[in-house]
C-alpha cells in the first residue's frame, strides 16, 4: 500500500474517500464541522438523528454529501476528546483500515492525524499511522491453500497535516513508518513460520535473501563446524540433541563511511524449544516455535535500518538452534566449557537460550562493540512479572539503558528496566563448576540475565526479555512484530548523534 502526505481542506479533496473524526458524545472534530458548514448542516443532522455515537471505533460511511467533492466521507468514532491517548489513536486507526478495505473506496484522504492526541506532534501521528495501518493489514496465509483477498483493498491513503509547513515532518514520519512496518512484517513472517520450514538454515537464508536488496548488507555464515574450531561448547550442546544443524547468521550492515565501532543486535534463535531432555509439558507446546522471536526481531530491525540507510555500522546476528530431546541431546548434570573458559553445571536443558546466547556474547568481543543488545525470549518468569506488555530490560551501562527505554517511549513499544544487582549473581554459583544454568523460581528473568552478564564483562550491553511481548498465544495467536519499532527508534537515534 501507499502513503502519503498532503495538507489541504476536507470538501476540497477529490477521492474516493474523505475520512474525518467524530467525538463522543455526537460532537464533530474541526475537520468534520468544515464539512458541515460546507454541506449546509449535512452531518450533523446525521448525528442529531442519532446514527453515530462518536464511542472509539465506530463508523458510519456517508455517500453523496452535497457539495463535497468526494465520492464518500467517512465518519469514525474517536471517543471522548479528553482521552484520546497514543493506544486510542492506534486503534482508530485500524478500524479506519479495515472499514475502508471493506467499501469499494481504493483510495482516501484521511485527516484523523489533525486529531490532538496527548503530548504527541505530527510526526507522531502520521508515523504511527502508517505503523498501525500495516500491523492491521498484516495476514500470514502463505500456507493455507485458499486466500481469502479482499474484492477492492485500499491502495493509497493520504495523511492530511494542518499546515504546508508540515509537510517536510510528514514525509519524514512516513519514510520512518513505512521502514518499521517492512521490519516488522518481515520480523513477524519469520516467527509464525512452523518450526518444520523455519530451521536455523532457513533463518540464514532469510537474512540472505535480505541483503540480496542492499549493497551495504552481507551475510556471513557460521556453522557447526566452524563453532566446534571456535570453542562454542555451550551453544553447540544445546544442538547437539537435533537433526537439524545449528545455524549462526552474521549480518553486516555497513552505514557509516569509516570502520567506527560497531552496535551488535543478537536474536536468540530457537527454531524450537522443546525443553530438551528437561522436556516441557505438552500443552502449548507449538508456541516454542516462536523460541526464535529473538531473531526475527533482529532480522526485522536490520530490515528496518537497511530501508532507512542510517549512517551506521551494525552488525546482527540470528543465532539459530533447536532444542530437542535425543539419546545425543545435552543432559542435566553434564558440565560443559563455554568459549570464555567459564565452565556451565546444566541442571536444567530446558534453560538453553543463555547456554547458546553466552557464548555469542563471547564471539562479539572481536568486533570492539560500540555497544550490544541482545533480544531473547528467555524467560517465562519475565512472562509472569510484565505479561504482554512490556518487554524486560537489564543493563550493565546506565545511559545505554536508558536510551533503549527512551527508544521503547518513543516508539510506543514498551520496555520496563528490572534490577541487575551483584546479590542476584550468588544464586547461580554451582558446586562444581563456575555457575549453573539455572537459580531457581524467585527472579527467574534476573537470573538469567546475571549468567548472560557474567559474558558480557568487556563492552556496553543490554538485554531484552521478550518472552512476554514477541508473541500472543490463544485466539490471536500470532508474532507481534516486537521488539523491532524499539529496536528501529534506537538505531534511529543512533544516526541523529552522528550526523549531528
Ligand atoms: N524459551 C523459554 C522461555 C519461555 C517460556 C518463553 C514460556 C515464553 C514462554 C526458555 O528457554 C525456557 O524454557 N526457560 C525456562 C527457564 C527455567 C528452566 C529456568 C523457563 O522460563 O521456564
Ligand atoms: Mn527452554
Ligand atoms: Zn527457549
Amino acid at each position: 500500500m501507499e502513503f502519503s502526505v498532503k495538507s489541504g481542506s476536507p470538501e476540497k479533496q477529490r477521492s474516493a474517500c474523505v475520512v474525518v473524526g467524530v467525538f463522543e458524545p455526537r460532537r464533530l472534530s474541526q475537520v468534520a464541522e468544515q464539512l458541515d458548514k460546507v454541506s449546509e448542516g449535512y452531518l450533523s443532522n446525521i448525528l442529531r438523528r442519532g446514527d453515530l455515537e462518536g464511542k472509539a471505533g465506530q463508523t458510519l460511511l456517508l455517500h453523496n454529501v452535497p457539495n463535497i467533492l468526494s465520492e464518500r466521507v467517512l465518519l469514525v468514532g474517536c471517543g471522548k476528546e479528553r482521552e484520546l491517548d497514543e493506544r486510542q489513536y492506534k486503534k482508530i486507526i485500524g478500524k479506519t483500515i479495515s472499514t475502508l478495505n471493506d467499501t469499494g473506496a481504493m483510495e482516501a484522504v484521511c485527516f484523523l492525524s489533525e486529531l490532538h492526541v496527548k503530548g504527541r506532534d505530527t510526526y507522531w501521528k502520521v508515523r504511527h499511522a502508517v505503523e498501525a495501518a500495516h500491523e492491521h493489514l498484516y495476514t500470514f496465509d502463505s500456507l493455507k491453500s485458499h486466500r481469502e483477498e479482499p474484492r477492492r483493498p485500499l491502495r493509497k491513503l493520504v495523511f492530511n497535516v494542518p499546515t504546508r509547513r508540515e509537510l517536510p515532518v510528514g514525509e519524514k514520519a512516513v519514510t520512518h513508518g513505512l521502514a518499521v512496518a517492512k521490519g516488522v512484517n518481515t520480523c513477524r513472517d519469520a516467527a509464525n513460520m512452523p518450526p518444520n520450514i523455519c530451521t536455523p538454515i532457513y533463518l540464514a537464508e532469510q537474512a540472505e535473501l535480505l541483503a540480496e536488496q542492499y549493497d551495504n548488507l552481507t551475510v556471513e555464515r557460521i556453522d557447526e563446524a566452524q563453532m566446534e574450531n571456535l570453542g562454542m561448547n555451550a551453544y553447540l550442546a544445546v544442538s547437539r540433541g537435533s537433526e537439524n544443524p545449528a545455524m549462526m547468521a552474521l549480518m553486516h550492515y555497513q552505514g557509516a563511511k569509516n570502520d567506527s565501532a560497531p552496535i551488535i543486535l543478537i536474536g536468540k534463535g530457537l527454531t524450537f524449544d522443546s525443553g530438551g531432555i528437561s522436556i516441557k509439558p505438552s500443552e502449548n507446546m507449538d508456541e516454542m516455535k516462536y523460541d526464535m522471536g529473538g531473531a526475527a526481531g533482529v532480522l526485522g530491525a536490520m530490515h528496518a535500518l537497511a530501508e532507512l540507510q542510517l549512517p551506521i555500522n551494525v552488525i546482527g546476528i540470528l543465532a539459530g538452534c533447536e532444542n530437542m530431546p535425543d539419546g545425543k541431546a545435552y543432559r542435566p548434570g553434564d558440565i560443559i566449557r563455554s568459549m570464555s573458559g567459564q565452565t556451565i553445571e546444566v541442571l536444567n536443558t530446558d534453560a538453553e537460550g543463555r547456554m547458546v546466547l553466552c557464548d555469542v556474547l563471547t564471539y562479539v568481543e572481536r568486533y570492539n562493540p560500540e555497544s550490544v543488545v541482545d533480544v531473547a525470549t528467555l524467560t517465562g518468569a519475565c512472562v509472569i512479572a510484565l505479561g504482554p506488555h512490556a518487554t524486560g530490560l537489564l543493563s550493565n551501562h546506565n545511559p545505554l539503558a536508558h536510551e533503549l527505554l527512551n527508544a521503547s517511549e518513543q516508539s510506543g513499544d514498551r520496555a520496563w528496566r528490572l534490577p541487575l544487582w551483584d546479590e542476584y549473581q550468588s544464586m547461580i554459583d554451582s558446586p562444581f563448576a563456575d555457575m549453573q544454568n539455572i537459580g531457581g523460581r524467585p527472579a527467574g528473568t534476573i537470573t538469567a540475565a546475571c549468567f548472560l552478564s557474567r559474558f558480557a564483562k568487556k563492552y556496553h550491553w543490554a538485554h531484552l526479555d521478550v518472552a512476554g511481548t514477541a508473541w500472543r498465544g490463544g485466539k490471536e495467536k500470532g508474532s507481534t512484530g516486537r521488539p523491532v519499532p524499539m529496536l528501529t527508534q534506537f538505531l534511529l537515534g543512533r544516526a541523529s548523534e552522528q550526523s549531528s
